[in-house]
């Protein structure tokens, strides 16, 4: 059994606004001796352990000091039918699609395919620190209801759609832009405001989409506003001559989108590397969301995220860790992978933005921070432990490390899965001895 009241005691971080530079101290909350008085899943109460020791009452105490609490993080770009093609070698996107990525996402269409593999993909998402994930399900509504199946099971707030994608796909592997539809529909009608739940519209990207089909996904997105909508944007550069060969009337990429009316403040773009200025100009006016997927766009190739450019203009940047492209399930992984594709254009990320970025930031970016993405009180109770000492190398750092930034530091460089203590979601611990899983279902 969960205990209803539940104190976390240890150094806590919280974020307020996104930090504008090293010394940003009015940024965020900082506890040297903190704790969570969580109640029924939702952080009730946020203080120093001696103030709140007496509100606790009989509530059961996870003494986690000396570590770090932070709201969990939150992952706004992963595909799940991708989790047995991460480390595929020697192509970039189209050919990376076509040769491993294909033929594995054709596997879901079973059911106990599908449900074994969301069973072992939530388990790897939770043991790297991440409480939310925005995913990409295969075009098969057996893998969306799997996916949203298991997180349900677990109590987890996510985001998640089956990919619609009716040509340039093998067999088994194309809806049609009819059966798209009322697919989404069914799975809208299933799971999006049930529990957690939200329901992505999910045109996979353009060059697997008929203008037929992205109609249909215009139509959903009208008849659906409250969903979220995702797809991929100019990744890869011979990915943007097929989409603009495809799509002829386009004036670029963006466009093809804005057409059927998809653009908006709901909509995640995956990758938005190689955008001409009038794209950057829609992006700005309609409050889309470009996502940055670095440990991906290193491995497939695909380019260098404009952070700051992007950013410059008010746009608010998501990051993700797109599995499978990407090859850590880590957002301290994707962190630091981050900051190495921000330095080769004399760009920077500091500490204390990276930790804003992967919990409040990414959860800004979804419209979500009231419920997620801090540790304040009326918020819900998801909270990752942070062992800044976990490995011999990070543990000799640290003991010349005299800052909370430096220390972030250290994790955002050296930090993975080892370095995740606990991780509580919706204030039950997923590591430790208390509040086991229902079963899953037969
Ligand atoms: N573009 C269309 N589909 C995909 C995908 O699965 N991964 C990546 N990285 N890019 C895509
Ligand atoms: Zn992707």
């Amino acid at each position: 059994m969960q205990p209803d009241r539940l104190l976390l005691r240890g150094r806590l971080l919280s974020f307020r606004s996104e930090p504008q530079g090293p010394d940003d101290t009015a940024s965020f909350d900082y506890i040297e001796d903190g704790a969570l008085l969580i109640e029924n899943g939702m952080i009730r109460r946020r203080g120093s352990y001696p103030d709140l020791t007496a509100e606790a009452g009989d509530a059961e105490i996870a003494d986690h000091r000396p570590k770090l609490l932070m709201a969990g993080f939150i992952d706004t770009h992963i595909h799940f039918p991708q989790v047995q093609v991460v480390a595929s070698w020697g192509a970039q996107l189209l050919d990376w699609l076509s040769t491993y990525t294909f033929p594995e996402e054709t596997r879901f269409a079973g059911e106990g395919h599908a449900s074994a593999m969301a069973g072992r993909f939530f388990d790897l998402v939770i043991n790297h620190g991440t409480t939310t994930c925005v995913a990409y399900c295969s075009v098969h509504k057996t893998s969306a209801n799997a996916y949203f199946e298991e997180a349900e099971r677990r109590n987890m707030r996510v985001v998640g759609g089956k990919v619609l994608m009716d040509r340039n796909a093998p067999d088994g592997l194309r809806d049609t832009p009819q059966s798209g539809y009322d697919d989404s529909k069914e799975l809208i009608a299933r799971w999006h405001g049930r529990g957690r739940a939200h329901y992505a519209i999910t045109p996979r990207f353009a060059i697997t989409s008929t203008p037929e089909q992205m109609e249909m996904a215009g139509a959903l997105a009208t008849e659906h506003p409250d969903c979220f909508v995702q797809t991929h944007l100019s990744e890869n550069r011979n990915e943007i001559a097929y989409t603009l060969e495809l799509y002829p009337q386009a004036r670029d990429y963006l466009d093809v989108y804005q057409a059927y009316g998809l653009v908006g403040a709901r909509m995640l773009l995956g990758h938005s590397i190689h955008l001409e200025p009038r794209e950057i100009d829609a992006l700005a006016e309609t409050g889309a969301r470009p996502v940055f997927c670095p440990t991906s766009n290193l491995f497939l190739g695909s380019g260098l995220f404009d952070d700051a450019g992007l950013r410059a203009r008010g746009i608010v940047n998501a990051i993700a860790t797109d599995i499978g492209a990407g090859t850590s399930y880590s957002m301290l992984q994707t962190l630091n992978e981050g900051y190495k594709i921000l330095q080769l254009q004399d760009q920077k990320l500091h500490p204390l933005r990276a930790f804003h970025w992967i919990t409040r930031g990414n959860a800004v970016a979804l419209g979500l921070e009231d419920r997620i993405g801090t540790l304040d009180e009326g918020t819900e109770a998801d909270v990752v432990v942070l062992d800044s000492r976990t490995t011999d190398a990070m543990a000799l750092r640290m003991e010349r490390a005299g800052t909370l930034s430096e220390e972030l530091f250290v994790l955002q460089m050296l930090g993975d899965d080892r370095a995740i203590e606990e991780v509580y979601v919706a204030g039950r611990p997923q590591k430790g001895a208390i509040g086991r899983l229902p079963p899953r279902r037969e």
